[in-house]
């Protein structure tokens, strides 16, 4: 056993006393009330789960284990020489509550580059899906079809004690997340660059060697990447692919099984997909106004009829956060150390300039402001990933760090098989009326 799986081990141990203790002397105090609007309206506000890697505020945005993204960029060890701070430490303190030092990186680096070879059949499975196929539905085929190298379930199939399950999901889900980064890029070789693939170089830590085989080796998208990998990683558990991931694990499907579902819901345009739709959407308007640089009272009025189409503005709005996005902070402040001439940049900050007022004047979205997703493409198109459809690919890669270590948690404090009850209208009906109302 390595020893972040020992230091693991360890905190879940006390964790899991502290929550038996929790619950035998508060379980019974009440949370909070459910209202038909909150049933009918996505469950918006009811707290019903619990994720220990992260806690969403709405004003102030995400902290990972209490640290906000700024405090991780000074804070989370970088590569040599390196700007920004390299994923594999945001997922260590995901998983151990603590920061990590140089050695704690360096070594999950290297686990890592070690686990990451991927089976030929993996790779047999994507060449039969048709080229044009969207590559996060060969990203998501792919992983469930690495599902054949899950130790867990194995395991399980053998007949495990309760009490071991964490560690056979522990040891897939460092598998599973040290061989995304091959994955994803053989995909994208695959579509996009007529199948010339680049072999990894064990040497370089995750994010870099994923820029590596997608063909980006220079400094600036090395950093790109590893500021993606370390933002994207975990927004905490109610978002579509945490949920996702947790739910289906809940009933212990094994971690391939339960990544992939994520996937499949990161997917979605109203969730991951929205950093493609961004940049889909920018072109739109520059190819309609015939421009690459619009000005913001063309913008406003972009934005205006995309609201009168009944459309979306993407990369606007969120269903907790009220305020602008730290990610979207964070890749502003990158924006502006490296490209802040790019024009699809500008773009972006024209839109941020004028978007809130106009969102906001429609008065029924709660937040006007930009998400992750407003900013991301734009700096990927500057360094030359030009592929929009492959966005959520990345997002999806990082994503695995936040939901993974969630699944180890989840697992180790032994939650149960989740069932929340669901009713009909009827029964709301019956309820409205004060009448009894049979339950199963
Ligand atoms: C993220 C999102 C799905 C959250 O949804 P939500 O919690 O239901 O948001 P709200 O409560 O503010 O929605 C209220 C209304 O405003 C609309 N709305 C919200 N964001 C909007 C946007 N960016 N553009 C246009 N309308 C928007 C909703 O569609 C909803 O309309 P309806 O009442 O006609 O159905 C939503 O803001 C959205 O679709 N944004 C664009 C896609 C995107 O960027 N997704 C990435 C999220 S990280």
């Amino acid at each position: 056993m390595g020893f972040v799986k020992d230091r693991f081990k360890v905190k879940a141990d006390s964790v899991a006393a502290e929550i038996k203790q929790i619950i035998a002397e508060h379980g019974n105090k009440v949370l909070g009330e459910t209202t038909i609007a909150q049933a009918y309206q996505g469950m918006r506000g009811i707290i019903g789960l619990i994720t220990e890697t992260s806690l969403l505020d709405a004003e102030d945005g995400i902290r990972f284990r209490g640290y906000s993204i700024p405090e991780l960029r000074e804070k989370l060890p970088k590569a040599p020489g390196g700007t920004e701070p390299l994923p594999e430490g945001l997922f260590y303190l995901m998983l151990i509550g603590e920061l990590p030092s140089e050695e704690d990186v360096e070594h999950l680096s290297a686990t890592f580059a070690r686990k990451s070879h991927v089976p030929n059949y993996v790779f047999d499975v994507i060449e039969k899906l048709p080229i044009s196929t969207h590559p996060m539905t060969q990203f998501s085929i792919a992983i469930t079809a690495l599902q054949k190298e899950s130790i867990f379930a194995k395991e399980y199939a053998n007949g495990i004690n309760k009490k071991e399950y964490w560690s056979y999901i522990f040891e897939d889900c460092m598998n599973l997340i040290a061989r995304l980064p091959r994955i994803a890029a053989y995909i994208y070789r695959r579509k996009y660059k007529n199948g010339d693939h680049i072999q990894p170089n064990g040497m370089l830590d995750w994010a870099g060697n994923f820029a590596h085989m997608l063909g980006y080796d220079n400094k600036g998208f090395y950093a790109l990447m590893r500021l993606y990998l370390t933002i994207h990683a975990d927004h905490e558990g109610g978002n579509v692919s945490a949920h996702a991931t947790h739910l289906v694990g809940s009933a212990l499907s094994d971690p391939y099984l339960c990544f992939a579902s994520g996937m499949n819901g990161l997917a979605g345009p109203l969730h991951g997909l929205a950093n493609q739709e961004v940049v889909k959407w920018i072109e739109d308007m520059c190819q309609e106004l015939n421009t690459n640089a619009p000005n913001k009272d063309q913008i406003s009025d972009y934005i205006k009829k995309t609201l009168t189409e009944g459309k979306v503005v993407p990369g606007y709005g969120h269903a907790v956060l009220r305020k602008t996005d730290p990610r979207f902070t964070a890749q502003m402040e990158f924006a502006k150390t490296h490209c802040p001439d790019d024009p699809m940049v500008q773009t972006v900050w024209n839109v941020y300039a004028v978007a809130p007022d106009i969102l906001g004047a429609t008065g029924k979205i709660k937040n006007p402001f930009p998400n992750v997703d407003a900013h991301s493409g734009a700096l990927l198109k500057h360094f030359g990933l030009i592929e929009e459809e492959f966005y959520t690919v990345i997002f999806g890669v990082s994503r695995a760090l936040g939901v993974l270590a969630g699944l180890c948690w989840d697992r180790a404090l032994g939650f149960p098989i989740e069932r929340p009850k669901s009713v009909d209208t009827h029964w709301i009906k019956a309820f409205i009326k004060g009448e009894a109302v049979k339950e199963d």
